[in-house]
C-alpha cells in the first residue's frame, strides 16, 4: 500500500453539439425509436462536427477539468489518453493533445487501449504512477469519435454509439483513506471476436479488399457481449467491495459504463443496489466507450450527486473483453 493517496482534483467533459436522434436514424436504416429505446435505453447521441477531431474534444474536456482543479497546463507532468479512436494510428492522440493543450514538453504522454474499460485502466495506471512519487499531477482523458469507426449501414451496431470526451486531473494528497481506494481489472482474451475491428491492424492491413468488406468498422455479437458484460461487471464490483469490506449500502453512487440501460439494470439487481444510486446518461449520449465514465463522473459531480466522504464505484467492460472496477472516496 502506498503512503500517498491519489485524489481527483477536477473533472471536465465535452460533447459535440450535433444531436442525432433515434428518429433521424430511422430515416437512413431500418430501425425505430421504439426498438432502440426498448433494447438499449438510448434516445439520442452526439456526433462530432466535420473536421472535429478526437484531440479537439479531448482538449475541450481537459481545459474544463483543469479549470475545475484551478490548475494550468504547466502543472501537469503526465497525460494518459484512453481511446480506440486516436486522430491517426500513429502517433498517440496524447501527443497531439499535449501540443494543442500547451502541456510542457517534459510531460509523459501516451494512449491506452482498453476499449470501453479504458478510463478505469488509465485512471489506475495514472494513480499508480503518481503513487510512485515520480509524477506529481496527471491528466487522464477518456475520449472517442466512434462515429468514425461505426458502420452506418449496420443497424445492429450503429444505433448504439456516440462521440464525446471526459477528463480528470489527479494529484497526491496527504490525507489517508481518500481518493482511489483500489481497482479490480481483468480481461477475457478468449472473446476478442465478439467485439472488434478486424481490419487495419498488422494482421490485416488496409487493402482494397478490406475496405470493400467493411472490415475497418466495429463488428459486434451483441447478445454474447451482453451476457459476459453483466457477469464481468457484477463479479468485479462484488470482488472490490469485498476486498474493501464495503456493503452495497455504503456505496453512495455507482457510475457504470454507459452501454445499455438493460445491462445497468441487471447489475443493479444482482448487486442489490437500487437504480436511484446508479448514474445514467446513456439516453443522451449512447455508448461513448472510454469517454462514458469520465463524462458521467463530471455530470454527477456538477449536479451535486457526489459529496465529501461519499464512496463511488466505477464499473466498466469493453472490447477485449476487458473489464474493471474502481472505488473512490471523496
Ligand atoms: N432496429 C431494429 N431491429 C434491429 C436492430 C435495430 N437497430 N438491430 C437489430 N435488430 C433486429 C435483429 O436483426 C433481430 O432480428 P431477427 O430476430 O429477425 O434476426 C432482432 O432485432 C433482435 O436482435 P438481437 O440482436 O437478438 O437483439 P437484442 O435484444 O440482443 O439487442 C443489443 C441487441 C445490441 C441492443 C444487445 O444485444 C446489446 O445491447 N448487447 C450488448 C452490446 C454492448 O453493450 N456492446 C458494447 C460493449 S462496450
Amino acid at each position: 500500500m502506498s503512503h500517498r493517496s491519489t485524489v481527483i482534483l477536477g473533472t471536465g467533459s465535452y460533447a459535440p453539439s450535433r444531436v442525432l436522434t433515434n428518429a433521424e436514424l430511422a430515416h437512413t436504416i431500418d430501425t425505430s425509436d421504439e426498438w432502440i429505446h426498448s433494447r438499449s435505453g438510448i434516445r439520442e447521441r452526439r456526433i462530432a462536427a466535420p473536421g472535429e477531431m478526437t484531440s479537439d474534444m479531448a482538449v475541450a474536456a481537459a481545459q474544463r477539468a483543469l479549470a475545475d482543479a484551478k490548475l494550468t497546463p504547466a502543472d501537469i507532468d503526465l497525460l494518459i489518453v484512453a481511446t480506440i479512436t486516436p486522430d491517426m494510428p500513429m502517433p498517440a492522440a496524447a501527443c497531439i493533445i499535449q501540443h494543442k493543450l500547451g502541456l510542457a514538453t517534459t510531460t509523459a504522454c501516451f494512449d491506452l487501449n482498453a476499449a470501453c474499460s479504458g478510463f478505469i485502466y488509465a485512471f489506475d495506471t495514472a494513480c499508480a504512477m503518481l503513487s510512485s512519487g515520480r509524477y506529481q499531477r496527471a491528466l487522464v482523458i477518456g475520449v472517442e469519435k466512434l462515429s468514425s469507426i461505426v458502420d452506418w449501414q449496420d443497424r445492429t451496431t450503429c444505433v448504439l454509439f456516440g462521440d464525446g470526451a471526459g477528463a480528470v486531473v489527479i494529484g497526491p494528497s496527504d490525507q489517508p483513506g481518500v481518493g482511489l481506494l483500489g481497482t479490480r481489472l481483468g480481461t477475457y482474451g478468449d472473446s476478442v471476436d465478439l467485439l472488434c475491428i478486424p481490419g487495419g491492424g498488422s494482421n490485416a492491413p488496409a487493402s482494397v479488399a478490406s475496405v470493400g468488406a467493411r472490415d475497418h468498422f466495429i463488428k459486434m455479437k451483441g447478445k454474447e457481449v451482453f451476457k459476459i458484460a453483466v457477469r464481468a461487471m457484477e463479479e468485479s464490483a462484488r470482488d472490490i467491495l469485498e476486498q474493501h469490506g464495503l456493503g452495497a449500502t455504503q456505496i453512495a453512487l455507482v457510475i457504470p459504463h454507459q452501454a445499455n440501460l438493460r445491462i445497468i439494470e441487471a447489475i443493479a439487481q444482482y448487486l442489490e443496489i437500487p437504480m436511484e444510486r446508479f448514474f445514467v446518461n446513456v439516453d443522451r449520449y449512447g455508448n461513448t466507450s472510454a469517454a462514458s465514465i469520465p463524462i458521467a463522473l463530471d455530470e454527477a459531480r456538477r449536479t451535486g450527486r457526489i459529496k465529501a466522504g461519499d464512496v463511488t464505484l466505477l464499473v466498466a467492460f469493453g472490447a477485449g473483453l476487458t473489464y474493471g472496477s474502481a472505488l473512490i472516496r471523496w
